[in-house]
This record gives C-alpha cells, structure tokens and sequence, in this order.
C-alpha cells in the first residue's frame, strides 16, 4: 500500500515543464518551469515552512501546544498553517493588506489566526506586520516566532531540496537560473546548490532576479545602497529593507519588472501554457523569456514559479481590477486579433516582387487599398508597399512606372499573430500603420482601422 503519512510527505518534488507558445526556439533558449505551484499548500513556501518547523522541533525550541507566529505575504503563513494543522500547533499571522482577499480567507481555511496590518508603514513601525508578529510572539507565553527574514533554515531547504531536483531533473544541462526574491530563501538555497554542481561539472551558470520596480534589492546588489523603496503590487516578491536569508553572493544580476508586465505576463502564462500562477511568477517568467532572448537557442533557462493563481482572482484575473488599475487598456478587454479575423474577410491582396509600379497602382486603386504586402519568393522577409512611398518615388523621379515592385517595397511593420490583444493593434495604428496578420510565416491577414471600428461595433 503507497500512501503518504501527512500531506507534508507531498511537499517538493515538483516537475519541470517547458513553456511553447512564449518562446519562439527559432531565437529563444528552452525555458523550463518548476511548477512549486503544485506544492500541497500552492506555493514554493511550502519547502521552507515545514523546514522551519522541524528544525525548531529538533532543536528543542516549539513544544507540544505551541503558538508559531509568522509575519508574512501570505504563502509562508499558508505553508506553516498547513504545517501546524498536522503537527497540532496554534498559529498566529500578520498581513499586510496589499494583499489578496483570496489569502486571508485561505489562511483562516487552515484555522490560522489572522491580523490585517497597514502595508504603507516602514518595516520598523510599532504597527507594521514584522514588528506586530514580533510584539506577539513575545507577549504569548509557548510562542515561537519562525522569523522567515532571518530564519536560515530557509534558504536550507532549498538547498537540501529544490536546487537538487532542478539539477537532476535537467541533468545538470541547466545555464541560467531566474527566480524572484522575497526571503531570498528559494533563490539563494537553489542557487548555492545549483552553483557547487556547476563548479564540479566544469559550467557557467547565471542567476538572475527579476525583482518589481520599487524594491531596493536591485540597488542594494548593485551599490549597497538604495533609493526610497515605492509601493507596487505584486505579491510576495521585492523589499523595503535588507534581510539575513538573502545571500547575494549567488546572484549575478537582478532587474526590475514592472507590476503592469509582471500581471499581463502572469495572464499569457494562463491563457498560452495553461499554468495558472500570480503576479510574482510573472514577473518571474517575464525575466526567463528576456533571459532565453539574449542566451538565444541551445542554452537551458529553469525559472521557478512561485504560487498558485487562486489566490490573485480578485486581481490580476479580474478585467476589471486590471482595467481599474491602468495595467489592462480599454482595448485589452475588448479582444484579440483573432476575434477581428473571425469577423471580417480574410482576403489579401499581394504585390508580385516583378510586378510594375504602374499595375500595383492601378490594382491598389481597384481594392480602395493604400498598402500591399509584396509576396514573398525563396523565404525572404516580409515587405510591404504603401501608397505614399510610390507616390514619393514618383513624385521625386527616384522610380519611374516601370519599375517593379521592389524598388518601393519596405521592411514590414506592424506584425501581428491572432492571440496578441487589439492593444497591441492600437499601438500599430498609433504608429500610423496597419497590422498585419503572420501565423506560421505567411501573412494571412490585414487588419485596418475601419476592421476594428466595425468589429466592436458589430459586438456592441
Ligand atoms: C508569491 C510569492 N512569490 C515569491 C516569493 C519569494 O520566495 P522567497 O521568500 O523564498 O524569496 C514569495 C515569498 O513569500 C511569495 O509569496
């Protein structure tokens, strides 16, 4: 009979997953994903959690009828109140209320016991969640306060953990590590072991974290010091002060990502792959794909997810919050170039590359066109001739009549594939140009204004 003893028996060992429609091979590195999402509690944190708690076990500190008090973002609370309800322990967690409504209703789910902090006080406040847990821990008599920023069996378990199932699992072909940084505990416990493995098999291996703009570790990584931290949205990720469980000696680089990126990143991840993670594992994936572009094919990056999108309902996957907050146009909500396609005639008229000036005129004339893909012999690129550039050459004697097409033709701008939002549109028609259609390297479609003016007015 195979059967786990307590579900804490299901934490780790989480697969790899390749992603396929955000990465184009032709130019990209593989990017793998490490689905901690899937961890029992829905969250990387998981690892940690119960690490803290079994080592505090051993070494005497938490005793039967404890209180575990946590200071936290959500998923280490998740992963302790997970942990406590099979050990039998009280536990008490400060939240700041950045966070989501979906988190809080979890924790108490567990029967954790929860207080809502304000999220804009500096970490040393009297009344911020790091000194409200400390406060706590001390005045309840049989507390234990995990203490997740300094705690380093943190960043053990990742160590004794993660970092080894990423190195077996890509059979140590792995060139780039990317992964956000919260505790600092995941990436630097990972990192420290994927870095030993990399020494003894003779490899480079790069790490890098992406990090929401705001935060003051990319600053404190590259200067030591650092500008006024700001308020952003993403969840469990960045900080405003410096922490013991982050060990910056492992990371080569970190870059910040914007919260409007790190949300519609972790929308495409649902909506391409399939993988229903939050903000922070967009931000996370953001940073992997910019990393598999400049490492190009035939280099390996594992980037490793954070948490489950379950929790992010009420915000990055509602339209409405997105819209509220600016990160999601007017025009996102209002479909994809697919959409537009399915609406209108697909017909495209194409320029022959020999074909005369004068019969391309005359045949934009006879469509009411004013730009004609040029069609394209032996895999060359794509190019497009616009009214306005034929009739300049004309105008100015740099082409006559008879010359063919070619000689007008111009790179093509304004390239489109039928998933990419109608903001992707707008922003082609505000460089006053259309968009054009390629799906498997051929142009399929064209899509003006008037397309679009028609296709929400046929749906409004
Ligand atoms: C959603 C989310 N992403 C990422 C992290 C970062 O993990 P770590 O604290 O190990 O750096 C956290 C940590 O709480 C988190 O909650």
């Amino acid at each position: 009979m195979t059967h786990a003893d307590t579900v804490l028996d299901l934490i780790g060992r989480t697969p790899l997953v390749r992603l396929n429609r955000l990465v184009d091979p032709a130019t990209m590195a593989t990017v793998l994903v490490k689905m901690e999402q899937l961890n029992p509690g829905g969250s990387v944190k998981d690892r940690m959690a119960v690490n803290m708690i079994r080592r505090a076990e051993e070494a005497g500190l938490i005793k039967p009828g404890a209180t575990i008090v946590e200071s936290t973002s959500g998923n280490t609370g998740l992963g302790l109140a997970m942990t406590c309800a099979v050990r039998g322990y009280r536990c008490v967690f400060t939240i700041p209320d950045k966070m989501s409504k979906e988190k809080i209703d979890m924790l108490k789910a567990y029967g954790a016991e929860v207080i809502i902090t304000r999220t804009d006080l500096d970490h040393d406040h009297p009344e911020s969640y790091v000194q409200v847990a400390k406060r706590i821990a001390r005045e309840t008599p049989g507390a234990f306060y995990t203490d997740q920023y300094e705690n380093m069996t943190n960043p053990e378990a990742h160590y004794l953990t993660t970092g080894p199932e990423i190195w077996e699992d890509t059979d140590g072909k792995i060139d780039a590590l990317v992964g956000g940084i919260g505790t600092g505990g995941t990436i630097s416990g990972s990192a420290k072991y994927l870095r030993e493995q990399a020494a003894k098999a003779g490899r480079e291996l790069k790490v890098i974290c992406p990090d929401p703009e705001g935060s003051i570790y990319k600053d404190m990584l590259e200067k030591g010091t650092h500008e006024p931290p700001s308020i952003y949205r993403v969840e469990g990720i960045g900080h405003d002060f410096m922490v013991g469980t982050l060990d910056f000696g492992v990371i080569d680089e970190v870059r910040n990502v914007s919260d409007k990126d790190s949300f519609i990143t972790a929308r495409r991840l649902a909506r391409e792959e399939g993988i229903f993670c939050g903000g922070s594992t967009g931000t996370a994936v953001f940073g992997a794909l910019e990393v598999a572009r400049e490492l190009g094919p035939g280099k390996l990056v594992v980037c490793i997810l954070c948490d489950s999108g379950d929790r992010y309902l009420s915000k990055c996957f509602d339209d409405d919050w997105m819209k509220d907050m600016g990160y999601l146009g007017a025009t996102e909500r209002l479909g994809t170039v697919r959409e537009v396609m399915q609406f209108k005639d697909r017909h495209v008229e194409f320029a022959q590359p020999d074909e005369t000036l004068v019969t391309v005129a005359h045949r934009m004339n006879q469509f009411g066109i004013s730009q004609m893909p040029v069609a394209r012999t032996n895999g060359d690129g794509f190019f497009m001739i616009h009214e306005s550039d034929l009739l300049q050459s004309l105008v100015d004697g740099r082409c006559a009549p008879s010359d063919t097409a070619v000689a007008v033709a111009k790179p093509m701008q304004g390239i489109v594939s039928l998933d990419d939002p109608l903001s992707r549109v707008q922003r082609i028609f505000d460089e006053d140009n259309i968009a054009v259609v390629v799906e498997n390297d051929v142009v399929t479609g064209i899509i003006s204004k008037i397309d679009v003016v028609e296709f929400l007015a046929a749906r409004s």
